[in-house]
């Protein structure tokens, strides 16, 4: 099937992840459960790295956004392969921390910052602060002046190049207004980068990066305005280059996910890391290293949650298959973002039983609460096993206690 993987098996017709099979898994660990495939997980890093470092002159940094699912073992697996660290809230930060990430590998990059958020990031030494606003480095420039004057701390900033790309309106994290014209709050624009840098230096800051982000869910239909934001990004860092700064990194952020549903063709990374490289070996930077943020890449399709059939029920013509869960309590993208929609099997039956239209609701007291609406799969019976495939990012981490409902557990194998 187009979704098998290292960690997703078809046996007959039955899913496996990896060894054993999903309805066993579940047999063991109760359900609603997320499964994690720590096997999966190491090869999307290495894949990246590949792809990457073929390209590079300069040393590739994997800074994992631990925003899409900050478990301690896939955290503390991830360092041990060499990942660095994208945070963005001090809590982030300090987890990353206990997960043994030194400082000197986390950039810390939030944003609306509070006093006391600064405060307790600059409280640790080495980590590199990302500046989203002239207004937030006045912050910063008062909480040094009264407490860390003798600190050189590390700054990068994060630049919004004026265009963005990603899924939905929601995610699209760089432009002057999203694709629904929500004004876009992030980065500091072009006219004032250059101001950014000179300030920060004057305050005492170290400037060493420039970053920017665009949005998440790239596909291969994204990969013009991807490209185009690239080209932005080196020559502005030529500029900087020209304004008399050096620049340690360039991150260029994440965005680049897997296939989440069949039709999709997945954004060309290849050929995204070839442009990269090429961009920045024509333009004479000095830069000793790259950084990429992937979130979703590294670990969306090592994720799965597998909930069980509660009953079948028919209502003015739709068919409706009710399951143990509900979409906030454990995987709520598909009731936030109308185009996150996640393929679903039936673990023991993957092409068995009639075709149906049905729609699978969760368990929450909102009809926006379905983990997939009106799709074709096979008709499931009550108790059987369900499979929503590329949970591993943005489930558990966005999940809340929405009517009071339970997180389901994490496993990771
Ligand atoms: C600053 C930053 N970097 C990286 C990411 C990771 O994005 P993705 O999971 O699409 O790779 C995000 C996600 O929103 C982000 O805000």
């Amino acid at each position: 099937m187009w979704w098998e993987n290292t960690f997703l098996r078809l046996k007959g017709r039955t899913l496996y992840l990896g060894r054993v099979s999903a309805e066993q898994v579940a047999k063991r660990n109760g359900s609603p459960v997320f499964v994690y495939s720590r096997a999966q997980i190491s090869s999307n890093y290495q894949i990246l790295h590949r792809t990457f470092s073929k390209h590079l002159r300069q040393p590739l940094r994997i800074a994992y956004a631990m925003k899409a699912n900050p478990h301690r073992e896939i955290l503390k697996m991830l360092q041990g392969q060499g990942a660095w660290i994208d945070a963005v809230s001090p809590q982030e930060v300090e987890e990353a921390r206990r997960s043994g990430y030194p400082a000197s590998r986390i950039l810390f990059t939030g944003t609306s910052l509070s006093g006391a958020d600064l405060e307790r990031v600059f409280r640790i030494d080495g980590l590199t602060v990302n500046i989203d606003a002239l207004e937030q480095l006045e912050v910063m420039r008062e909480l040094r002046a009264k407490g860390f004057r003798e600190k050189k701390i590390r700054v990068a900033v994060r630049w919004n190049p004026g265009i963005g790309r990603g899924f939905n309106p929601k995610v699209i994290t760089a432009g002057v207004r999203s694709s629904d014209g929500t004004p876009v709050k992030f980065g500091v624009e072009e006219s004032k980068v250059l101001t950014a840098l000179e300030r920060a230096a004057s305050y005492g800051f170290l400037p060493v990066g420039l970053h920017q982000h665009l949005g998440s869910g790239w596909v291969n239909e994204d990969f013009e305005v991807v490209s185009t934001a690239v080209d932005k990004m080196v020559s502005m860092a030529r500029r900087i280059e020209k304004g008399g700064f050096r620049l340690e990194f360039l991150d260029f952020g994440g965005g680049f996910g897997p296939r989440y549903q069949r039709h999709q063709s997945i954004f060309p990374l290849d050929k995204y890391a070839s442009h990269i490289a090429r961009q920045i070996a024509g333009s004479g930077l000095g830069i000793e290293a790259v950084v990429i943020e992937p979130g979703k890449y590294l670990v969306a399709d090592a994720g799965v949650l597998l909930l069980r059939v509660e009953y079948l029920k028919e209502s003015y013509g739709q068919l409706f298959a009710c399951v143990n869960a509900g979409t906030f309590n454990s995987l709520p993208r598909p009731a936030i973002y109308p185009q996150a929609q996640h393929h679903i099997v039936n673990c023991g039956r993957v092409f068995d039983g009639r075709m149906k239209t049905l729609t699978i609701a969760g368990n929450l007291c909102e009809t926006g609460d379905v983990f997939a609406r009106e799709i074709r799969m096979p008709v499931p019976q009550r108790g059987d096993v369900l499979a929503i495939l590329c949970a591993g990012a943005y489930g558990r981490s966005m999940a809340s206690r929405f009517n009071l409902r339970d997180i389901p557990p994490e496993v990771l194998i």
